[in-house]
């Protein structure tokens, strides 16, 4: 096989079979990716390079009958345009030729409902209501599923805590994150109630309810505990950590570990995540190492549907999974429609 050719068919191959055939062969080759890896084995001596393509041959056999298989089942699907798939599809320039787009399956269904819900007057959830009710006597840790409203549960809380003139902090892992908070809790507190300090940006840092990533609280506390400054510490009634699941975080948990740990025991901590897998554990955790009982708050029903689509670069848009609407800790399968344009993906590689 010439050397074009080679590099061709290593082109079309995905990405696992380049790592397959380095193995033992390229050193780390797990870190590389397709360009190099085709670089690299088309450099190989002419002995191994004989061992290349007889493996590669071997490769693209298995290949074929896999892909007359899937073939055939997406052949079968109803309602599913499926253009057959074609082992060799880079033109001569190497550019990928993906065809027009496809009719898409029945997408009505799934963006039926999208957009602006009609006006309601508001009714808080028993679940918001029992965690800003638990807030008065413990910490509370709400663990409940993006969209849900937690925010709602932190708003509440500050206005408890703003009410007794107590200090109120509220943190977020994201700098933009805590920015944005900024504004929303400015609109809603006033501008000369609300503060912000990230390592950005130090505004109004004498207000009752401040903003900061949980990096800068964990600081401003090591400092209040050294006695170097004076964070209010006297004052400080609630602490929020919002996305408080980065406690489980490899490299940044310690911080919010060490923010709990040092939090002033007359302050309530308000934990509020969407994905802690053990939420029990963290109760009983915070109940040891502090003096006050925690409350675990567990809501699981999504109040906002949440669908997924794929967009393939050809433009087609196609249902996700099987199952419309994605359920908290279920399991969920493709739909056979992405399958399959996942699997052509993969020989039409973008070079
Ligand atoms: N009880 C409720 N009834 C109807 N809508 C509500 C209720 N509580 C909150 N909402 C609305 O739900 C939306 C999402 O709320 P929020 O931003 O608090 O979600 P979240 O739980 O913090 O999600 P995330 O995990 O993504 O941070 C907001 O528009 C909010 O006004
Ligand atoms: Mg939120």
């Amino acid at each position: 096989m010439n050397h074009d050719d080679l590099k061709l068919e290593l082109l079309n191959l995905p990405v696992k079979y380049l790592h397959q055939m380095a193995r033992g062969r390229i050193h780390r080759h797990f870190r590389l990716g397709k360009q190099r890896l085709v670089e690299l084995i088309l450099a190989f001596p002419p002995d191994q390079r004989l061992a290349i393509e007889a493996e590669l041959q071997q490769i693209q056999k298995t290949r074929q009958e896999r892909l007359a298989l899937q073939e055939a089942r997406s052949a079968a699907l109803p309602k599913i345009s499926s253009p057959p798939l074609r082992s060799k599809v880079l033109s001569p320039k190497g550019k990928p030729n993906f065809g027009p787009p496809q009719p898409s399956v029945n997408l009505q269904q799934i963006l039926e409902g999208i957009g602006v819900p009609e006006p309601m007057p508001f009714v808080p959830d028993p679940w918001q209501t029992e965690a800003v009710e638990y807030l008065a006597h413990s910490d509370v840790i709400v663990s409940a599923p993006t969209g849900s409203g937690k925010t709602y549960v932190a708003i509440q809380a500050i206005k408890q805590a703003m009410a007794l003139n107590q200090t109120v902090i509220y943190t977020s892992p994201l700098k933009a994150l805590s920015n944005t908070k900024f504004m929303e809790f400015t609109q809603l507190f006033g501008s000369d109630q609300v503060g912000i300090l990230t390592g950005d940006r130090r505004d109004n840092a004498q207000a009752p309810l401040l903003v900061m990533t949980t990096e800068i609280l964990r600081n401003l506390l090591y400092d209040a505990a050294s006695g170097e400054i004076d964070l209010r510490l006297h004052t400080l009634g609630l602490v929020i950590l919002d996305e408080s699941q980065y406690l489980a975080d490899p490299e940044r948990g310690v911080v919010w570990e060490e923010t709990i740990i040092l939090c002033p025991a007359q302050a309530r901590l308000l934990l509020l995540s969407a994905s802690i897998g053990n939420p029990q554990d963290l109760a009983e955790w915070l109940q040891a190492i502090r003096p006050i009982p925690c409350h675990l708050v567990r809501h699981a029903k999504r109040s906002v549907p949440l669908r997924g689509l794929y967009l393939h670069p050809t433009g087609q848009l196609v249902p996700l999974f099987r199952n419309q609407d994605i359920h908290q800790g279920k399991g969920y399968h493709f739909h056979p429609e992405t399958k399959r344009l996942f699997a052509e993906y993969e020989i039409k590689p973008f070079i």
